[in-house]
């Protein structure tokens, strides 16, 4: 059975996306929800899963007992689903290539610091754009810049305002998402 962590700061949708699917599919289980917020609708969802939860600081993430509790449960993959802190290097060289992330938006357009949930989609209509979609993507020590995974687009329709926007976007995250951590947990067998 693989094992994921979940990073997630807000009403976790996206976490709860993971759960149903691999509830359904097997395969691999959900050990950890690690949350910065306090009262995060996230951590009501663990509550209810039964799946222990970790809440951290930003200046946790980079502290050893921190990171030695995450290797202690040995997660083939980290899940960052709607995380808002940056992950400082000491946490990144700790999991290589184990970390991934999903930005609402395609990148390299609309990420970095400050661009996230509504921001992103305000600024998406702001610019007029035709498409909008998801980023899946390697975490590196750049904000929203590691190498790409996977990207899905969904159009912007004329009558949008980032409420709509956001909610087709997130019709992407829930499918892909979960999908994406089953295909990339496979390739860790072979
Ligand atoms: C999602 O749309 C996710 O892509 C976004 O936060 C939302 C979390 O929703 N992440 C970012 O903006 C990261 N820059 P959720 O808590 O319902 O899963």
């Amino acid at each position: 059975m693989k094992r994921i962590i979940i990073f997630a700061s807000g009403q976790g949708s996206n976490a709860r996306a993971i759960l149903d699917f691999f509830n359904k599919e097997g395969g691999a289980e959900v050990v950890r929800i690690v949350c910065n917020k306090p009262g995060a609708g996230v951590l009501e969802l663990a509550q209810q899963a039964g799946i222990p939860t970790i809440l951290c600081r930003k200046a946790s993430l980079q502290e050893p007992d921190f990171i030695g509790a995450l290797r202690s449960q040995q997660p083939d993959l980290i899940v960052l689903a709607g995380f808002l802190l940056q992950i400082p290097p000491a946490l990144i060289a700790a999991f290589p290539n184990r970390i991934i992330n999903i930005h609402p938006a395609l990148l390299p357009k609309w990420g970095g610091q400050g661009m996230w949930g509504h921001h992103v989609h305000e600024a998406v209509l702001a610019a007029g754009e035709k498409l909008s979609g998801i980023t899946i993507h390697q975490v590196d020590e750049v904000y929203d810049h590691g190498a790409p995974l996977l990207q899905a687009c969904c159009p912007v329709l004329p009558d949008d305002d980032a409420d709509k926007l956001a909610a087709r976007v997130l019709r992407l995250e829930h499918f892909f998402l979960p999908r994406l951590i089953q295909f990339l947990l496979a390739q860790n067998e072979s």
